[in-house]
């Protein structure tokens, strides 16, 4: 295969004035995915370039970024997806670390608002909590959410509220409110309806179209709009 040229942006506060894009000339090899191309750089290029990555698989979350303007996870990209000269910048929104790592703490404290954990103080059965097959499926494909933060990096009201729970801790907030086993509705509405939660959506979907697990966090927003002005009114 022919050499393909990467932009990738480049920073890092101890030393530069500002950010500045670097570009590397790569010999790729077939199947390469995005992940690869960059393990490359800092294996055989550049050891100084930065970025997170884990499972490889699409599993951890933790390789999401900016490909050619979209956010993904690098992992999930094949190279065969892409023309031309591919720029690859950190997940817009977070406030850069180093390179194409960004600060995930404001993703992780929003998250924990909103309690993504079971609450149910009912005695335990003997067995577990038994759900059947319909009641499951009220979660829709919520559970396969892997935290990559390329919605909320997405959001354009993240973008201006940096208070917002933003449409991944507002998916989970789904997730377990619509999770017949749950019984933590009441003391999730208080992280939810506000207006730095549930009504801050404009349902702009950039979300929806952001998401490399093709969930849909606008309609999750939508249905618990409509549940919380149902159990209000
Ligand atoms: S639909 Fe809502 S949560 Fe999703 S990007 Fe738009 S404003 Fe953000
Ligand atoms: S909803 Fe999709 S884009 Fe958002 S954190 Fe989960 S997997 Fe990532
Ligand atoms: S490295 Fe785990 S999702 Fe990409």
């Amino acid at each position: 295969m022919p050499n393909r040229t990467f932009k990738i942006f480049r920073f890092n506060p101890d030393v530069d004035k500002k950010p500045y894009y670097k570009t590397y000339d790569v010999p790729l090899q077939h199947g390469w995915t995005i992940l690869d191309v960059l393990n490359y750089v800092k294996w055989e290029m550049d050891g100084t370039l930065t970025y997170r990555r884990s499972c490889r698989h699409g599993i951890c979350g933790s390789c999401g970024m900016m490909i050619n303007g979209i956010n993904s996870i690098a992992c999930e990209r094949q190279l065969t997806e892409y023309k031309g000269v591919i720029k690859i910048d950190p997940l817009p929104g977070f406030e850069i670390f180093r390179d194409l790592a960004v600060d995930m703490d404001p993703f992780y404290a929003a998250l924990k608002r909103v309690k993504p954990w079971l609450i149910n103080d009912d005695p335990p059965p003997k067995k577990e909590r038994i759900q059947s097959p319909e009641e499951f499926s009220e979660m829709g494909s919520s559970i396969a959410c892997i935290l990559c933060a390329c919605c909320t990096s997405s959001c354009p009201s993240y973008w201006v509220d940096g208070e917002y729970l933003g449409p991944a801790a507002l998916l989970k907030a789904f997730r377990y409110t619509f999770d017949t086993r749950d019984k933590g509705f009441a003391e999730r509405l208080e992280a939810i309806d506000n207006k730095h939660g549930l009504w801050r959506c404009h349902k702009i979907t950039n979300c929806y179209t952001a998401c490399p697990k093709d969930l849909n966090p606008t309609e999750a927003i939508s249905k618990l709009q409509r549940k919380v002005v149902s159990e209000k009114w």
